[in-house]
């Protein structure tokens, strides 16, 4: 037989049942998007299609076909379309949503502003902000309070990410009102509404929400605009501070000298960090302390951790501590696996490919669905148990499958995630600081925490009652 007579046309994919003309639509536009692909595997199997009015999505729940597509990027492959065209429409043109050559230059500059040696100059930030909710949540505990977890994440990482980002303290963990976090929260659920909308409405009518969108968008570009500006007259005054860039837009603008950057790309790409960096942070922490408050023995284990490394210290104050920290990063990487905050990446196929054995015509959409592998006892052994060993050398029983490589929770090939560094160290300090300090018990059912997709995935009604250990 042939080569070409083993491959798989789109057209031989199962499909789910769905409606005349509008196929899969009406299933598919729940919040829980990630849910109802779970589902359709259950019955279609790990690789299928789905329509939507018509138009054909491929979804592939295969590890190493997924391992693949995200590997041809940028050339064969490159993020769903609509994402650019909609990031483009809010003027915000930075490294998630480029392509191409674009997508290199753009690509270049994030990494090195990412990379170790940066992150090692944002430690200190991490410490601060941590050490601020720890007092907060010191608070909550004495007042007995129960404690939204997701949105005192969200705060925290809302306050890293744009020191980070540009040095502003935004101090929303302390709850001090800011405009700039009302205009940021409005940013990311209009994006999500879009990038799902069947039809772009908001281009014919402009709704009370798209015009508060507007005036959002024009307040931020405003602020990281005199950022900007500031930053390069600091920069031209100090040769110590390009050395040591002391956020990521100074060192963006440092790696900008080498090639010229427009203010726009400058000004796209640190609000991409700041949209890339805080949900998912923040989403994933909150999965992490889902999971500690039902096991008291690995919290335990934690604070006997953090007790051998920092003392009796509050907080990890040397660099050096963070490698140190081992089961934190176990814990941490454990949360990412069970409970992925971006469940499916979407790609579009820039011209005919083959990948595996399918057959992929240009343009057509495939949807990465890398949670089935990651919750799969094929690939790890009781996969829905929360057990962080399994990322720790010699802890994980030999006789136990562990299979890494189908982790997708930070993407992969060249377009991987470049904040992946930055935040392990967030949530590795903040995992390892608060069980150091609280005891902690879920203050709901652990079956009323449920999935919430809103571009990203975070627990919904997530409440825990913290107790000073
Ligand atoms: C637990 C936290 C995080 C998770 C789970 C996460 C996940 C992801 C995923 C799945 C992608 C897509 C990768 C791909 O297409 O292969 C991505 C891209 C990206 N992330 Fe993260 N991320 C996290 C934190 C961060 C942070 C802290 C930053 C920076 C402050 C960041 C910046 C970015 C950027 C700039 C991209 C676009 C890369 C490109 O298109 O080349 N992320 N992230």
């Amino acid at each position: 037989m042939s080569e070409t007579a083993q491959l798989t046309s789109i057209k031989d994919l199962p499909s789910p049942k769905g409606k005349i003309i509008l196929g899969n639509l009406p299933e598919f536009k729940t919040e829980n998007k990630h849910l109802v692909l779970e589902e359709w595997a259950k019955e279609c199997g790990d690789l299928y299609k789905i329509s939507l009015a018509g138009k054909i999505f491929v979804v592939s729940a295969k590890p190493d076909l997924n391992a693949e597509i995200l590997k041809l990027r940028p050339k064969e492959f490159r993020r769903f379309g609509k994402i650019d065209e909609i990031f483009t429409e809010l003027g915000i043109t930075g490294v998630f949503n480029a392509e191409g050559e674009r997508w290199k230059r753009h690509r270049k500059i994030t990494s090195e502003a990412l990379n170790a040696q940066n992150v090692k100059s944002f430690y200190p930030t991490i410490l601060e902000k941590t050490d601020i909710l720890l007092s907060k949540f010191s608070t909550y505990a004495e007042a007995k309070e129960k404690v939204a977890v997701q949105s005192e994440m969200m705060a925290y990482t809302v306050d890293i990410t744009t020191k980070i980002a540009f040095g502003y303290q935004m101090n929303s963990i302390e709850n001090v009102a800011d405009n700039f976090q009302e205009h940021l929260e409005r940013i990311f659920p209009m994006i999500n509404q879009r990038i799902t909308a069947p039809l772009p409405l908001w281009r014919i009518v402009k709704s009370k929400e798209s015009k508060a969108l507007d005036h959002s968008l024009s307040e931020i570009k405003k602020l990281i605009y005199t950022f900007i500006d500031e930053a390069k007259s600091r920069l031209d005054n100090s040769e110590s501070l390009k050395a040591n860039p002391s956020n990521f837009l100074e060192a963006i603008l440092v790696e900008s000298e080498r090639e010229t950057f427009s203010k726009e790309e400058i000004y796209g790409n640190v609000f991409t960090m700041l949209l890339a960096g805080e949900d998912t942070t923040s989403n994933s922490i909150s999965w992490a302390i889902y999971y500690l408050a039902q096991h008291p023995e690995i919290v335990k284990r934690i604070r006997d951790e953090a007790k051998e490394v920092y003392g009796d210290t509050d907080l990890p104050q040397e660099y050096s501590s963070f490698a140190k920290l081992k089961f934190s990063n176990a814990v941490a990487q454990e949360a990412i696996r069970i409970k992925p905050t971006t469940p499916q990446l979407y790609m579009q196929a820039n011209e005919d490919v083959i990948v595996g054995q399918l057959s992929v015509p240009k343009a057509t959409i495939v949807v990465l669905q890398s949670k089935i592998a990651q919750n799969s006892d094929d690939y790890f052994t009781n996969a829905l148990t929360f057990n962080p060993d399994r990322w720790m050398r010699g802890k994980c029983p030999v006789d136990h499958k562990h299979s890494p490589k189908v982790v997708k929770a930070f993407g992969g090939g060249p377009r991987y995630c470049p904040g992946m560094n930055l935040a392990m160290h967030e949530m590795t300090v903040l995992i390892s600081a608060l069980c150091k300090r609280f005891d902690f018990e879920l203050a709901v059912k652990a079956e009323d925490v449920k999935d919430k997709f809103a571009f990203t995935m975070h627990p919904d009604n997530l409440w825990v009652k913290f107790k000073i250990a």
